[in-house]
Order: C-alpha cells, then sequence, then structure tokens
C-alpha cells in the first residue's frame, strides 16, 4: 500500500465500469486509479481524458503483471470474472468482483479455493443491494425479529424495454437473465431467508423481443425456489418494462411483512391532473443504486486499509451463481431442477 491510498487496476469501463471508476477516482477515500484495462480502446482513452490514468492496458495480465497495484477491481464482463480474480488473487491482490462471481459453478468453486488460499487478501463480491439503504434496513428488522421467522421472499428485477436490444448483445456474455438480473433476486432471498436453496422450477418467454429467444434466453421470467426447512422464494424478471427500472423485493415472516421499493419512484412527488395520480420512476439500476455503489466500493476499500473481511464472502457468489445457473437449466430444459 503506498501512502497516497490503494492503488487499484480497475478491469472493464464499460456502462457500468464508467461509473466505478469515476467513484473509485474521485469519491472513495482511500483510493487511486493506478492502471485500467478495457478491451475497447475508446474506453482507455476516456479514462486518460476523464480520469487522468496513464497506465492503460488491452490486455488484463499485461496489467497485472506490470506491478505496482494493491487491488483488482472487475467490472469486466461476467464471462472473464472468475479468470481475473484468480490471476488477481494469485498476485496477492486484493479482489473486488462485479456480480456474478463466475457463470459456471465450476469456476466459481476455483475462485473460492483461490479465496481462501489468501486469507489475507480482501474479497468482496458485489451484491450492490446489500449496499441500499432500505434493504440494509430490512436486514436489520428481520435479525432483530420485527418480523417473526422470515419464510418467502417475491423479489423483481425489471429493466426499461428501451433497453432491450442492449440485452440481446449482452447475452452471450453475461450469462443470461437469470445469472444476469437474478442473481440479484437469489442472492437477497439466501440473505433474508437465511437458508439454502433445494430446488428450482424457472420459465419465461419471449413475450416482446423475439431476439432473446434465438440467443438462447427470455425477455420475461418467473422461478419459484424452495430452501431449506421449506421456505420459498419468487422471483421474477423483465426487460420489457415501461415505467422504469422496478426492483422491488417483499419479505414475509410468522409476524409480518417487510417491502421494499414497491412503487420504484425518482422522488417524493405524486402529480394529480385529469388522468389520475402518478409518480415518476427511476430510469435504471444506477440511478436506483447509485448510492449503494458508492458504498459498496468504499466498503471494500476500509475492508482493506482497516484489516476486516467483508462480510459477502466468495462462498455466496458461489451459492447464487449455483442457483442462477439450476434457473438457466430448468428454464431451457421446462422441468424443475434439484441441486445436488
Ligand atoms: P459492458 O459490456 O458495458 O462493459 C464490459 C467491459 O468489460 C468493457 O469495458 C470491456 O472492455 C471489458 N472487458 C471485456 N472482456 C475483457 C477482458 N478480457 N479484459 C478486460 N476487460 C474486458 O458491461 P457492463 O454493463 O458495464 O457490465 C460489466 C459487469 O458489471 C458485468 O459483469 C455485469 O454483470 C455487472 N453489472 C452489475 C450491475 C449491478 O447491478 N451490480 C449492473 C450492471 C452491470
Amino acid at each position: 500500500m503506498r501512502d497516497s491510498g490503494l492503488n487499484i487496476g480497475i478491469s472493464g469501463l464499460g456502462r457500468l465500469g464508467k461509473r466505478h471508476a469515476r467513484n473509485l477516482a474521485f469519491k472513495v477515500s482511500g483510493a487511486k486509479i493506478a492502471a485500467a484495462c478495457s478491451i475497447v480502446p475508446e474506453e482507455l482513452e476516456w479514462a486518460r481524458k476523464e480520469l487522468g490514468v496513464e497506465r492503460l492496458y488491452s490486455d488484463y495480465d499485461a496489467m497485472l503483471d506490470s506491478g505496482g497495484l494493491d487491488a483488482a477491481f472487475l467490472v469486466s464482463s461476467s464471462s472473464v470474472h472468475a479468470s481475473q480474480a484468480i490471476k488477481a488473487l494469485g498476485c496477492g491482490l486484493h479482489v473486488f468482483t462485479e456480480k456474478p462471481m463466475g457463470v459456471s459453478l465450476a469456476e466459481c468453486l476455483e475462485v473460492e479455493r483461490a479465496s481462501s488460499a489468501r486469507p489475507d487478501r480482501v474479497f468482496l463480491v458485489g451484491f450492490v443491494r446489500r449496499f441500499d439503504p432500505s434493504y440494509a434496513r430490512a436486514k436489520e428488522l428481520i435479525d432483530g425479529g420485527a418480523i417473526g421467522e422470515p419464510f418467502l421472499v417475491r423479489s423483481q428485477t425489471a429493466d426499461l424495454d428501451e433497453y432491450a436490444p442492449f440485452q440481446v448483445a449482452f447475452v452471450p456474455s453475461s450469462g443470461g437473465i437469470f445469472l444476469d438480473m437474478n442473481v440479484h433476486d437469489v442472492d437477497l432471498a439466501r440473505w433474508f431467508l437465511g437458508a439454502e436453496a433445494e430446488s428450482v422450477h424457472a420459465m419465461g418467454g419471449s413475450f416482446v423481443h423475439g431476439e432473446f429467444e434465438s440467443v438462447g434466453d427470455a425477455d420475461n421470467t418467473v422461478a419459484i425456489i424452495r430452501f431449506a426447512g421449506g421456505k420459498m422464494a419468487v422471483v421474477s424478471a423483465s426487460r420489457t418494462a415501461f415505467h422504469g427500472h422496478d426492483t422491488h423485493t417483499e419479505i414475509t415472516g410468522s409476524k409480518g411483512i417487510i417491502k421494499i421499493g414497491m412503487t420504484p419512484a425518482s422522488s417524493r412527488v405524486e402529480l394529480f391532473d385529469s388522468l389520475g395520480a402518478r409518480v415518476e420512476c427511476v430510469k435504471d439500476f444506477y440511478e436506483r443504486f447509485s448510492d449503494a455503489f458508492l458504498a459498496e466500493a468504499q466498503e471494500f476499500v476500509d475492508c482493506v486499509l482497516q484489516g476486516r473481511r467483508p462480510s459477502i464472502s466468495a462462498q455466496d457468489g458461489t451459492k447464487a451463481t449455483e442457483v442462477g445457473y439450476a434457473l438457466t437449466k430448468s428454464f431451457r430444459e421446462k422441468r424443475p431442477i434439484d441441486l445436488a
């Protein structure tokens, strides 16, 4: 570690990578972007101009091999998270990786092994919703017994229809709708229920954009997950929302219910006019979770600087991918799947 803070090498400067990079460069205390990597030349140019980063790489291994880094911050395509995390841990770096940790169970288990081999290195999977104040408060209430024993989670992730063309192109590297979107809902269900999934039954279709079917994916899905002890979750995803980015979650317990973000309002303003009563909605995931993205990056840096272990482990990353993968298999094979 240098006096100027944690020297971070960021991998991936796309839709989300640029936002993380801005946070790390200008808002996260104790952080410094020492190097950046992307396979898109214009993005490297952006990092030079906008962030003043001088060490720029189109090859991730070359960035790590050139040394001088304390941490790798992975916002690259999901299909390369696992290999990049393993390489960074092998080089003795602390690692933050965006979700999903990997796109197959086998590669997640390899990441887990690499992380356990370096217990002195911080490893954090970016399940950003856990850092959102409303989700964090819900967890605090549940742990304090506010709704008794939680037994049912219903959680939805929906993106605006206008982003569907981008999402079609994204499928080959994202692992598909369950691993890309529902992996968040699966992580929340595990977190809130305090139990592991035992079986899943997923279904879905390309109801609006036939292109998803041609890449083996769907634009709308729903799935039932049975957890240990008979606990349940219903997770759904949509890529065809017209009102905004609509992430919401409901947890039912033996003594009450908690609802989080049921209306994705962008402010507290309500408009009452001849058309009725309306609220404006958040447009995308970043507008909804911008505070949480900053908080998770700060937590990663603080864990390193203070020698703390983060609350999310590599095992959490594996479990969420395992369920996401089973959901994909269940959807494609049109049958329920038991987890081992
Ligand atoms: P994107 O497609 O806009 O950007 C991908 C970036 O990865 C590009 O900069 C590309 O150059 C880089 N990349 C790909 N292969 C690489 C390689 N081998 N070495 C170095 N760089 C490489 O994708 P987007 O939307 O920015 O997503 C990136 C990651 O962030 C994904 O894993 C996605 O699941 C995750 N994400 C998480 C969200 C959340 O809510 N936590 C929301 C959006 C994305």
